[in-house]
This record gives C-alpha cells, structure tokens and sequence, in this order.
C-alpha cells in the first residue's frame, strides 16, 4: 500500500483519523513513520499503539531552521514517502524543504483559507464577527499557509461559541475531510502542476472542493 510519513507536534487526532480509516480499509496507506518535534507529543502515543516507527526530533536543539528541516529531511526520505502529511505540525518550513516535497506534502489549516493564515484562528474568527468559519486542505508551497487548496469544510459560529468550541467543531470536520483528500492522492485523483491542485484532471477553484 501507499507510503506516506506524518508529522505532527501534539495530540495528532488527525493522524489517528488516518490510522483508523486504514485500519478499516477505507484508506490503503502504510503510515511509515511518525515524526514529531515535540517529545511529549500524544500522537507519538497513538502511532507506537498502532505499531508505527517514530522519531522525535527537538528543533531546540539546532541552531538554525535550515539545519532542522536539513536534518527532517533526511529522515523523512530514508522511508521514501510518496507522500508527506502535515498533521498539526506547528514549525515554519524552509524554502528549501517546502520546495523539495512540492506537490507531495498536504498541510491542514483550521480556517476557510486564504483567510486566518497563521495561528489562533478560531479565536480571530470570532473576534471577527464571522457568521462561518471551517477548515483547509492544502498542497504545502514555501509561502505560510499559501498552497493550492485542495478542499474545505465549514460549520456555523454560534452566538455562544467560544475559540474551544469552535475548535471541537472543526476538529471533527476535519478527521472527515482529511482522510479524503489523502485517499485521493493516493488514488492518484489528486494531482498539483504550476501551482495549482487538480482532482481527476480538473483544476480546483481557489477554495477547492467545497
Ligand atoms: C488541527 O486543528 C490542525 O488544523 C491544526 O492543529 C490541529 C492539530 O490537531 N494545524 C495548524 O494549526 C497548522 N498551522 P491534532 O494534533 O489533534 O491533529
């Protein structure tokens, strides 16, 4: 099955989304390895339960960003990955590292992109007065946040909905729409060229498959 490595830096629901669609056999991935730059990460937890190699790998102690992602790197490619899943992987990448796995590294952001880049977005939503607010799918391009969307999820903001709620909210939407756009790619449906994500040949629009 199809080989892909999961990064994470917490509690990785999202990476046991995917361990829990493949298990079922809804998803025909091998989970290679976990790799987390946070030791005490309880997705380390979750992949060693379901007999997943993992690596922590402390950007603390590197002097500089580009030798962690140098370093990240190495070890993501010793398992050749056909693809890289960000998985609540909270570190900026480099140019150089975004550029190697361009076209095969997927990031999931909590907000309808492009707005809310960055963190805090339930938060910002709220503050903001939306009356709607959600999730992303994205190819990973050296700009924060800034790749072809592949799809997004949205729920409402409710009247008493404060950033952890929404946060429940979203989390659910997103153990759903995850999994599908990596059982896509995996299926080679999911295409990225130029820039741009594709699914079964077609381009995507700018807020991808809604
Ligand atoms: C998710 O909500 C994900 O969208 C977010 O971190 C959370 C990880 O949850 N990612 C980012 O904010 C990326 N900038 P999880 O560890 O339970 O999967």
């Amino acid at each position: 099955s199809y080989p892909i490595v999961v990064l994470i830096s917490g509690s990785g629901s999202n990476l046991q989304a995917l361990i829990d669609q493949s298990l079922q056999g809804q998803l025909d991935i091998n989970i290679c390895a976990v790799i987390s730059n946070k030791a005490e990460a309880y997705g380390l937890e979750r992949a060693k339960l379901a007999g997943i190699p993992t690596h922590t790998l402390d950007h603390k102690s590197f002097a500089s960003r580009d030798e962690f992602d140098a370093e990240l790197q190495t070890m993501i490619d010793q398992y050749q990955p056909k693809l890289v899943v960000l998985a609540g992987f909270m570190r900026i990448l480099t140019e150089t590292f975004a550029k190697h796995y361009e076209g095969r590294m997927l990031n999931i952001h909590p907000s309808l992109l492009p707005k809310y880049k960055g963190l805090n977005t339930h938060q910002r939503a709220i503050d903001a007065g939306e009356k709607e607010h959600g999730v992303s799918v994205h190819f990973v391009s050296p700009e924060l946040d800034g790749g072809a969307v592949i799809l997004q999820a949205s729920t409402a903001i409710a009247e008493e909905d404060t950033a952890a709620s929404l946060a429940n909210k979203v989390h659910s939407l997103e153990h759903i729409i995850y999994p599908l756009a990596v059982k896509w790619f995996s299926e080679k449906r999911l295409t990225f060229h130029d820039g741009k994500a594709f699914l079964n040949g077609s381009v995507l629009p700018e807020n991808g498959v809604l």
